[in-house]
């Protein structure tokens, strides 16, 4: 009998669960065996397994977070580190590993990869940065947390005439801020692929109020230069001059937690499910992810060596709709 393990790893996203429940009742339904393995690549280098049965995924795919707990792993970036887990993985009998995450996690299955274990990675990230994913389990979830956090401000923004930043997460990627300003019809967006001059969010400010708005949002990804801190302390310093102020609310790990919507948990049930189709074909060293609405596998190799490119388009939608 095959014998398969699944670990959850680096940010938590809201759908992972619905991700580990699939590759649980896939892999029982196909006759595997399934182990689980504690918090991400840490649990892995110290051996920490848990048997998973249909009934201890019962309850899961609505719950945000994961099961299985998430780590940041350095000691797994070192090839040492790398070895010791595929030595775990060997003693415990397992014969392919499902890596559940982002952009880290799956550099670290490439790396189980080129070791010779056999590994299939699930995209899960709600920065949708990853290559080889159109969009990554968590992403919707947290982009609908952002925009009732908007949608909130706006309606204080408006009642005080104020202009609000809000700063969504996103570390090296801007997806998470244009899409929130878009679907929030904010006046401005900050995003690290589209560097802007504090001088020019200023201005769509001073635009936007002779334009007879009564408020002003503005998106600004944390990974951008410019983030809300920053121009915090640009507007702080330019008050006289700029004839207004502006308040920050950072939303940090608030868009994380939430309880998975629709499309994450019908995303990663189809995602944990062709996981375990792939090892089943002996089809391993690669992703699975969505790519034009389908579910398709990008070799590992590919995924880490690329970097995923926001659609600038939207950044002009953003603009020509302020
Ligand atoms: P995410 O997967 O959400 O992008 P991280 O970037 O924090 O999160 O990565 C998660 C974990 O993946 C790291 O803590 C580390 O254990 C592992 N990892 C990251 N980069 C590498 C790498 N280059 N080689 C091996 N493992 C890595
Ligand atoms: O990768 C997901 C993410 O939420 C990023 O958007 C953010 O920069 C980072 O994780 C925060 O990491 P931590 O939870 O370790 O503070």
């Amino acid at each position: 009998m095959l014998k398969i393990a699944v670990l959850t790893s680096g940010g938590d996203a809201p759908g992972m669960n619905a991700a580990i429940r699939a590759v649980v009742r896939s892999g029982i339904d196909k006759g595997m065996g399934v182990m689980g393995v504690k918090l991400g690549y840490y649990g892995l280098i110290n051996g920490i397994f848990i048997p998973m049965g249909p009934r201890d995924v019962g309850g899961i795919i609505q719950r945000g977070g994961t099961i299985l707990g998430s780590a940041r792993c350095p000691d797994f970036v070192k090839e040492e580190g790398q070895l010791k887990g595929i030595r775990a993985l060997r003693q415990e009998g397992i014969d392919a590993l499902v890596v559940i995450g982002g952009n880290g996690s799956q550099s670290g299955a490439y790396a189980i990869h080129k070791h010779g274990f056999p590994v299939v990675g699930v995209a899960s990230t709600i920065d949708n940065d990853l290559y080889g994913s159109e969009m990554t389990i968590g992403v919707d979830t947290a982009l609908n947390i952002a925009l009732e956090a908007i949608d909130r401000l706006k309606v204080t923004a408006s009642s005080h005439q104020r202009a609000f930043l809000i700063e969504v997460m996103g570390r090296n990627c801007g997806y998470l801020a244009l899409a929130s300003a878009i679907a929030g019809g904010a006046e401005a967006v900050v995003i690290p692929e589209k560097e802007i001059d504090p001088e020019d969010v200023a201005e769509t400010l001073r635009v936007a109020y002779e334009h007879g708005k009564s408020h002003a949002i503005i998106v600004v990804a944390e990974g951008a230069t410019y983030n809300a801190q920053k121009l915090v302390a640009f507007f702080e310093k330019h008050k006289e001059r700029l004839g207004f102020a502006v308040r920050a609310t950072i939303l940090g790990h608030v868009q994380r937690g939430g309880s998975p919507g629709a499309f994450d948990r019908i995303l990663a049930s189809r995602l944990g499910n062709k996981a375990v189709n792939c090892i089943a074909k002996k089809e391993y060293g690669v992703l699975v992810g969505l790519s034009k609405g389908e579910v398709k596998t990008t070799p590992l190799e590919e995924v880490v060596k690329n970097k995923k490119k926001i659609d600038l388009n939207l950044f002009e939608l953003a603009r020509v709709l302020d």
